[in-house]
């Protein structure tokens, strides 16, 4: 297989060697003539751990060039890893990519079979859909992908040859092919998803890296303002896999609720005003979680419903607990906009047909318990939409079966 590389740094150099290990002939380009006599002479251009060996060793299944113009007309895939270093304000300035986009249009838009080309660089959501419109009048000559790139320097190597995850972002299923003998050994990593999904995930993983990073820090702060060795505590927090180190609680929908994680959260905050410490993400913690509640009601808002009903109330699953429960404090918001509230939860209602659970005292911790219902159908039945808020597809089937109308919005 022929593969074009356009831009030699830090990614497209460990993606070009990666790919020359394998036997693939690799055509690599880069404007920067300081970089392509260096890779000429078996040089390595920056310094990256085990890449220098893997050069000398593979420099014959690779040839370098300063301009795209010069490369085989005959690759079967082309991979763009110039840089989209920040722009103005938060934004990334694409000029590289368009600038290679410009030129391999130049070369190969006159070309007998349609060339795939590959985006490898970081770049914003919406950008490979702007891409595909730049080639629409040669739709048929330029196959589009996206391969977001996750290295991180200094394990460069290691991270492209045994990765966790491959995305592939495309809107044509003859991609798959080629990825999948480039990536032959780790095929069942391949997650081929919409052009949208593969741009948002490269940001997000390096946003939580990032906090991650920062929450650490942020404790450290705390730790050495008592007098306890972060080290240490970090250690017992990361011992959990259970809880702390592992998919729990990373579930996008619902804000928390209950007493636990608010009380805590606001507690650790409260320490940086008493010791002077800046703590701005555990101080934001709290407030993420309500602005995230007011995000969902004016999305609701927003559909203009005249009755819209809860089909769970409780702080969680598998609890009568409704203290603290944002389920409910939705509910008085959403009454407060004049939208009419139909309230059910199948523990609750069990309860309070069993005699076990009384309904003044749940009405008299809020009055937006007088609506609650203890018979499913009738909360269903003439109601504009329904939240759901576990056992998705379980549920939206039963709950669309009553009233095949109403709108079913799962968190
Ligand atoms: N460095 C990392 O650890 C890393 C990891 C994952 C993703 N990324 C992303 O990958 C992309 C590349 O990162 P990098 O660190 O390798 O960038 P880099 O700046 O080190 O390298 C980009 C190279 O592209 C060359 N170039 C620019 N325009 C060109 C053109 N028209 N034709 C040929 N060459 C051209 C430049 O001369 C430069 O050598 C960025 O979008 C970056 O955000 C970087």
């Amino acid at each position: 297989m022929n593969i074009g590389i356009i831009g030699l740094g830090y990614v497209g150099v460990t993606t070009m060697l990666s790919f020359a290990q394998q036997g693939f002939r690799v055509f690599g380009v880069d404007i920067n003539s300081r970089i392509i006599n260096k890779l000429s002479q078996d040089e390595l251009p920056f310094y990256e751990k085990d890449l220098q060996p893997l050069l000398e060793k593979y420099s014959k299944n690779v040839n370098f060039y300063s301009d795209i113009s010069q490369i085989s007309e005959n690759l079967d895939i082309v991979f763009i890893c110039v840089g989209t270093p920040k722009g103005r304000g938060k934004s990334l300035n694409l000029s590289q990519i368009n600038n290679s986009l410009r030129q391999i249009k130049k070369k190969y838009s006159k070309n007998s079979k349609p060339i795939h080309i590959s985006l490898r660089s970081t770049i914003p959501v919406g950008t490979m859909s702007k891409i595909k419109n730049y080639f629409s009048y040669q739709k048929d000559s330029f196959i589009l992908s996206y391969n977001p790139e996750f290295l991180r320097e200094g394990n460069a190597l290691n991270d492209i040859k045994n990765p966790e995850v491959i995305v592939v972002g495309h809107e044509n299923d003859k991609v798959k092919k080629i990825y999948k003998t480039l990536y032959k050994k780790n095929i069942k990593k391949i997650h081929f998803v919409p052009f949208r999904e593969s741009e948002l995930i490269k940001s997000t993983n390096n946003a939580w890296h990032a906090l991650k990073v920062c929450f650490a820090n942020e404790l450290s702060q705390i730790c050495s303002s008592n007098n306890i060795d972060h080290k240490k505590l970090i250690k017992m927090f990361l011992a959990d896999k259970v809880l702390n180190i592992s998919s729990a609680y990373l579930k996008p929908g619902f804000p928390y609720g209950g007493s636990c994680l608010e009380k805590d959260s606001d507690y650790l905050s409260s320490m940086s005003k008493k010791s002077s410490m800046s703590l701005p993400i555990i101080s934001n913690i709290n407030k993420s979680n309500q602005l995230h509640l007011s995000f969902i009601r004016d999305e609701i808002i927003k559909i203009k419903p005249k009755c819209v009903t809860f089909t769970s109330l409780t702080f969680k699953e598998d609890t009568d607990d409704v203290r603290n429960s944002m389920k409910i404090k939705l509910a008085e918001d959403l009454f407060s906009n004049k939208i009419n509230v139909k309230l059910y939860d199948k523990v609750l209602s069990n309860m309070i047909q069993r005699d076990e659970k009384k309904l003044e005292s749940l009405i008299s911790s809020s009055d937006i318990f007088k609506y609650i219902f203890t018979d499913f159908n009738k909360a269903i039945m003439k109601s504009d939409i329904a939240l759901v808020f576990s056992d998705h597809k379980k549920l939206t089937t039963k709950i669309l079966k009553i009233n095949p109308k109403i709108m079913v919005k799962c968190y």
